[in-house]
């Protein structure tokens, strides 16, 4: 049986060679010397040098060390959501392979969330945060993508962070879809969190092997940002706004039924010589039939998963609630204008827009339902 497990650290590698075995040592230390129970997580991207088998010699005698190897999908961010899925603990520690996050500050990440943070954000640009030995270019890059994060998150001094931790029920069942190389922005745009602290720490650069930043990067982080800000939009404003479009297109389709019916209406009583309420009958039949085909492929198309036999109940199902809608829209008609002396064309739109509104909610409830 698996030894119980309180944290497990992630580490999201490509090419580490120079550096993997270290890091994994400096960590495993830092959790014995700290009394934490943690499992070391190496997520590689299918490496080209000898990453893989150093981190299988060392997880072939030390059992708390695991590796997984992606094949398809390459990305850092998409290794650690991946690192997520397979983590035996509950709070999930991100760090990177090169020793530019310092593993002594684990523990201090452990305690927050034990303490009741969400997510502890390790930060550059805090108090006591700090970047050494990075060249320009590479500072106004960050620069410039920490600011763009600000303006989503502006409590948060480092959206961009890769050194962080978050408790598992940030992340479980969020729709993290994260490319490139900004998944800390993924969770805090889409994740369940309240509390953030943040603990500051001084970014070394690696000594050993080379960063994997590209400028493809930046594009998939302005993707990213842009999706997060769609994702924030919709979290609010979707039920509601998916709820009234349907209402719209239903208005739409009853429109064009009368628009069926008042054409059929002439075409068999001028044209093909019926007698009017003949006429009527049929044109009201195939009115019904163009609206139930109207709303069953367009208006409420994203709720059924359409099969033969259930189609033909909800036809039963939409001809008997649109007969309902009739002798509503007749009864108020009556009602209004013999009972209540209402100009029968005013009363007659009252009529329409009340069977309306009991088609549409009882199609809803009864027809259309998943
Ligand atoms: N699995 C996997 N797949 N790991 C990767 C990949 C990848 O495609 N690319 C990089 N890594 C691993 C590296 O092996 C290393 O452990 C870690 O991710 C960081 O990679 P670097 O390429 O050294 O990142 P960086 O120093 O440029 O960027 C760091 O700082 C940024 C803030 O400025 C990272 O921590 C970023 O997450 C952070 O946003």
């Amino acid at each position: 049986m698996a030894e119980p497990c309180d944290l497990s650290v992630i580490i999201p590698t490509f090419n580490e060679e120079e550096n993997i075995a270290a890091i994994i040592d400096a960590v495993d230390g830092v959790l014995t010397q700290n009394g934490i129970r943690g499992e070391i997580l190496v997520v590689d991207d299918d490496s080209k040098d000898r990453t893989i088998p150093i981190v299988r010699e060392i997880s072939g005698r030390q059992e708390n060390v695991r590796l997984i190897v992606r094949r398809e999908d390459h990305g850092l961010s998409q290794s650690v959501v991946e690192g997520f899925r397979s983590a035996r603990s509950d709070i999930l520690q991100v760090i990177d392979a090169d020793f530019s996050h310092p593993p002594d500050l684990i523990p201090r990440f452990y305690e927050a969330i034990r303490g009741g943070a969400d997510i502890a954000v390790g930060s550059r640009y805090t108090k006591g945060g700090d970047i050494e030995a990075w060249p320009l270019k590479r500072r106004i890059i960050s620069l410039g993508a920490t600011a763009f994060g600000r303006i989503l998150f502006p409590e948060i001094t480092d959206p961009v962070s890769g050194f962080f931790a978050v408790g598992r029920e940030v992340v479980d069942g969020a729709p993290l879809a994260p490319r490139g190389y900004k998944i800390l922005t993924e969770i805090l745009g889409k994740g369940r969190w309240r509390t953030v602290v943040e603990i500051p720490f001084v970014f070394k650069d690696r000594e050993e092997g080379a960063s994997k930043l590209r400028a493809g990067t930046m594009v998939d982080y302005l993707r990213q940002c842009g999706g997060i800000v769609r994702f924030s939009v919709t979290r609010r404003t979707g039920p509601v706004w998916a709820e009234w479009k349907k209402v719209v297109r239903f208005g739409l389709v009853g429109l064009s039924g009368i628009f069926v019916n008042m054409g059929l209406l002439y075409a068999l009583t001028e044209i093909a010589g019926l007698y009017y309420l003949v006429s009527a009958v049929i044109a009201i039949e195939l009115s019904i039939v163009n609206n139930f085909v109207l709303n069953d492929v367009w208006t409420f198309r994203s709720i059924e998963f359409l099969k033969f036999k259930r189609k033909v109940s909800r036809f039963g199902s939409f001809q008997a609630v649109s007969m309902g809608g009739l002798v509503i829209n007749m009864a108020a008609l009556y009602l209004l204008t013999d009972v209540a002396g209402v100009y029968y064309l005013v009363a007659n739109l009252a009529g329409v827009f009340t069977a309306f509104a009991w088609n549409y909610m009882v199609n809803r409830h009864y027809t259309w339902t998943k």
